[in-house]
């Protein structure tokens, strides 16, 4: 198996060894130019590929793109937040957005049916885009099953550019139904710069390191279209452990917290996640916590605390052993509970914006 597999079990960690594995940029130097975000200023975003390119065409004035997909697989989680949070940076930076749903891809892949795909995406995913702010009037939002027949023809003929060699040394002697779906998502990658779109023009794709294999090929079909592109830029978010530590996964409610939990499902959640609190209090007053072990403080850190001051104080406190973990706790579900209402009458308001986008813009016929 190739290191990366972006349909194989997420990995959490080791982020530097494969930045340098793979020949992703650090942030840090590019850190400066992009908006004031916590993910940013917190390293959850830690590595790009191109973006020096992509800023300056911004800093110019230029017609600029955010693409990037979401692959329907179950409950939308505070995981798939961090990917929304960043497509609502770059709308207010002015970009062009453009949204996948990755039907086929969880169908090849998954073995989720269209009909399934289309009730999550439509249910979960648009629900909580437009709760969480997300203006669709000018998103090109679309369902890969319904991408269009100009779409689905460049995502065939991408494939005269590579080779089989590069898909096994990429992806590990992909299956008809892999190779698909990665020929769907180059297409995807792309979309926003084919003619009819406004293209050619700086593109941008926010993912988890996952995707960086199919990142690297598009790059690579960029380059050898006969059709004028951007080799896309993308730029990498850590991905949040699961709340029992290890991965997040859609198949474990335990894992994650869904952004339709209750406040009693939530409340439990956080009373069952792993801490880096110590197994005695004595132990603990001495010692400290151990923070970067901590579930809880990791939600803090991602979702829930937007103010360094109030994060680090927290992080002192915690780590010097003067916080308990039961304190901690008790911080993260009133936050998220106050979060988890809120955004449920968003979503309720975001009801009606959404059943109207889907009438106009989704086929009814399934494939
Ligand atoms: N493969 C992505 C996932 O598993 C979904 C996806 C499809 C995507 N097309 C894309 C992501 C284009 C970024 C850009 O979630």
């Amino acid at each position: 198996m190739p290191e990366i597999d972006p349909w194989g079990d997420v990995e959490v960690g080791e982020y530097r060894e494969k930045m340098e594995k793979f020949g992703i940029e650090p942030i840090e130097e590019i850190a400066d130019k992009l908006p004031d975000h916590r993910y940013i200023r917190r390293g959850i975003i830690f590595g790009h590929r191109g973006m020096d390119e992509y800023l300056d065409a911004l800093d110019d004035g230029e017609d600029v793109a955010m693409i990037t997909g979401i692959m329907p697989s179950g409950m939308f989680h505070l995981g798939h937040k961090i990917v929304v949070d960043q497509v609502l940076m770059y709308q207010e930076m002015g970009a062009d957005v453009t949204l996948t749903a990755a039907d086929i891809e969880a169908h090849n892949t998954r073995g989720i049916s269209l009909e399934d795909a289309r009730e999550m995406v439509i249910e979960q995913y648009l629900t909580n885009y437009v709760a969480l702010g997300l203006d669709l009037e000018n998103v090109d939002f679309y369902f890969q099953s319904q991408a269009g027949n100009d779409h689905l023809a460049r995502s065939k003929l991408f494939a005269k550019h590579l080779t089989r060699n590069e898909m096994d040394a990429t992806y590990g002697e992909p299956s008809p139904g892999k190779i698909a779906s990665a020929l769907m998502q180059y297409a995807d990658i792309l979309r926003p710069q084919f003619p009819e779109n406004g293209g050619p023009k700086p593109t941008v794709v926010p993912v988890g390191i996952d995707q960086d294999p199919h990142i690297r090929l598009t790059r690579e079909v960029a380059r050898k279209a006969s059709q004028d592109f951007y080799k896309p830029a993308s730029i990498y978010n850590k991905f949040m452990r699961g709340l029992q530590g290890g991965k997040m996964s859609s198949s474990d409610p335990k894992s994650y917290i869904a952004l339709t939990d209750s406040v009693e499902e939530e409340k439990q959640k956080i009373d069952e996640a792993k801490t880096g609190g110590r197994d005695t209090l004595e132990e603990h007053r001495e010692k400290g916590a151990d923070v970067e072990e901590d579930m809880v403080f990791e939600l803090l850190a991602f979702h829930l605390i937007e103010d360094d001051s109030e994060l680090e104080r927290i992080r002192e406190e915690y780590e010097s052993g003067e916080m308990l973990s039961g304190e901690l706790k008790q911080i993260a579900k009133e936050k998220l509970e106050e979060f988890l209402l809120a955004h449920k009458e968003r979503r309720e308001d975001a009801r009606e914006e959404v059943e109207q986008f889907v009438e106009e813009n989704v086929e009814s016929e399934l494939v």
